[in-house]
């Protein structure tokens, strides 16, 4: 059995208090029954990560560089995560993929940027609300897929994948259970095909996950927790889609 993992994306909200507030609230509410991470913007890891040390929820950043170290103004590398202790990294989210034109080579090969520095890459795949009209849905997740999968290689098990309708995110319209159940089970099949792992790997569903519809999603069997938006920003509503993921 998959242990279930609950992940928040903060994007580009946050500070100082607000952001104290919010770990204080998650860490009161330890033990949880799955795992728990926060991806933060990049300024507030050094507090997440002292807020955090001394207990089992875990960190990460929402980017990082396809390079190491260089003349890339305003890029954050892998290993600089690495120095802050990230346990995780979002790479190609569909916000990155359209407002700063990520195609699918550079995602997969930021996935394989943070592999190399032991940072567990969470790659997103989604489609547009055009593309699932078409019919599009399944060939757009599997080509994003397999760009990341060629770039691991045998380090394919090692990923987090997070299955993201981008017309599901920020919308308050999420995908059916059945809908996102769909889409998990294909990529579990495209992953079963690329690595004996498969079926240890965690496949996240993300788009206006909320405490009322959490359980149903996460009862899928493909399903093994969630990538949070907005409700992760509350703590009360990320501790209780938490715990619906427990
Ligand atoms: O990465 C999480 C995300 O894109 C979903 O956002 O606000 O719909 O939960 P939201």
């Amino acid at each position: 059995m998959r242990r279930k993992l609950v992940v928040g994306n903060w994007k580009m909200h946050g500070n100082h208090r607000a952001n104290a507030e919010l770990l204080a609230g998650i860490t009161a509410a330890r033990p949880f029954a799955c795992d728990v991470a926060v991806c933060v913007p990049f300024p507030y890891l050094s507090e997440t990560a002292v807020a955090l040390a001394s207990t089992d929820v875990r960190w990460g950043a929402q980017d990082c560089s396809v390079h190491e170290q260089g003349a890339y103004t305003g890029e954050v590398s892998a290993p600089m995560l690495s120095e802050f202790g990230c346990r995780y990294v979002i790479v190609g989210h569909s916000e990155r993929r359209a407002y700063h034109g990520e195609g699918d080579q550079v995602v997969a090969d930021k996935a394989k940027a943070a592999l190399a520095r032991g940072i567990t890459p969470i790659v997103c795949v989604g489609e547009t609300l055009a593309q699932r009209e078409a019919g599009e849905t399944e060939a757009v997740v599997k080509r994003q897929l397999s760009a990341v999968i060629h770039a691991l290689g045998p380090c394919v098990g090692e990923m987090v994948v997070a299955y993201e309708p981008v017309w599901a995110i920020g919308t308050g319209r999420t995908a059916t259970p059945e809908q996102a159940q769909a889409v998990h089970h294909t990529l579990r099949q495209q992953l079963r095909a690329a690595t004996p792992r498969a079926d240890d790997m965690a496949l996240l569903y993300g788009g206006s996950v909320k405490p009322d519809n959490a359980s149903i999603l996460f009862a899928q069997a493909d399903i093994d927790g969630g990538l949070i938006g907005g409700a992760a920003l509350k703590a009360a509503d990320f501790v209780a889609i938490c715990r619906a993921a427990g």
